[in-house]
């Protein structure tokens, strides 16, 4: 399963990059906005911190606005991907970027159903982002939205192949659901990607492992 950090925090994905466990980037205008940054200055640094794929999303809202748009944010570097939401203007614009001679990758996002997941992949996307904490937030439940769509998509491998990209991420169980059910790749807040790896058994072992490591050298000195 491929870990995004979903962000447009140049600094925190630095960090996360040295890692080596970040496998790609997503923003979106709130997130870019939130840095008070030159749009295409941000996209350009994560694309040069993060060798995977950095979604980066129009902000048009006509088919041909977002395709002129895609192919300006994808001119930036070969492992942007761009964002188009979920409208019928995305979908013929995915149709047409993902389609051309030289194609472009397409995240479609703002997905909140299995049949708009359905019609993401005929577009040709690469990813489609299913917001499952937006879902849970109104009571519906996302997790259920991805086991639908991984099914469909499973049913038709030959013909749809977009990547579920699960997305609206809101802690670290989420992000276990999403591997159970085969999801291919989850965009994670910065914080909820350090939350995975905490655990409070680990720290507790480390300390007695180191503690009685210094304890045998402790007694190893005194009896030489
Ligand atoms: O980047 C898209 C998505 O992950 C946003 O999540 O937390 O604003 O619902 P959120």
């Amino acid at each position: 399963m491929q870990l995004f950090v979903d962000t447009a925090d140049t600094g925190q994905i630095a960090e996360l990059a040295a890692t080596g466990l970040v496998d790609g980037v997503t923003t979106n205008p709130s997130l870019v906005a939130r840095t008070g940054r030159d749009f295409r200055d941000v996209i350009t640094e994560i694309t040069q911190l993060v060798p995977g794929p950095v979604s980066a999303e129009v902000t048009e809202t006509s088919c041909e606005g977002m395709v002129t748009q895609g192919r300006e944010l994808a001119s930036i570097a070969g492992n942007v991907v761009v964002k188009v939401p979920l409208t019928w203007e995305g979908l013929q614009a995915c149709h047409v970027l993902a389609g051309q001679d030289d194609p472009i990758d397409v995240n479609v996002t703002l997905c909140f159903s299995a049949t708009q997941a359905l019609l993401a992949a005929k577009a040709g996307a690469r990813f489609v982002s299913p917001f499952i904490g937006r879902l849970d937030d109104i009571g519906q439940n996302g997790m259920a939205l991805i086991r639908d769509v991984v099914d469909i998509y499973r049913s038709y491998p030959r013909t749809l192949k977009t990547e579920v990209l699960v997305a609206s991420v809101r802690g670290p169980g989420h992000v276990l659901e999403a591997a159970k059910l085969g999801a291919d790749a989850a965009t994670v807040p910065p914080g909820v990607l350090r939350q995975l790896v905490a655990h409070p058994l680990t720290d507790k072992g480390l300390a007695a492992f180191l503690a009685d490591w210094e304890k045998a050298k402790a007694s190893a000195g005194s009896r030489s």
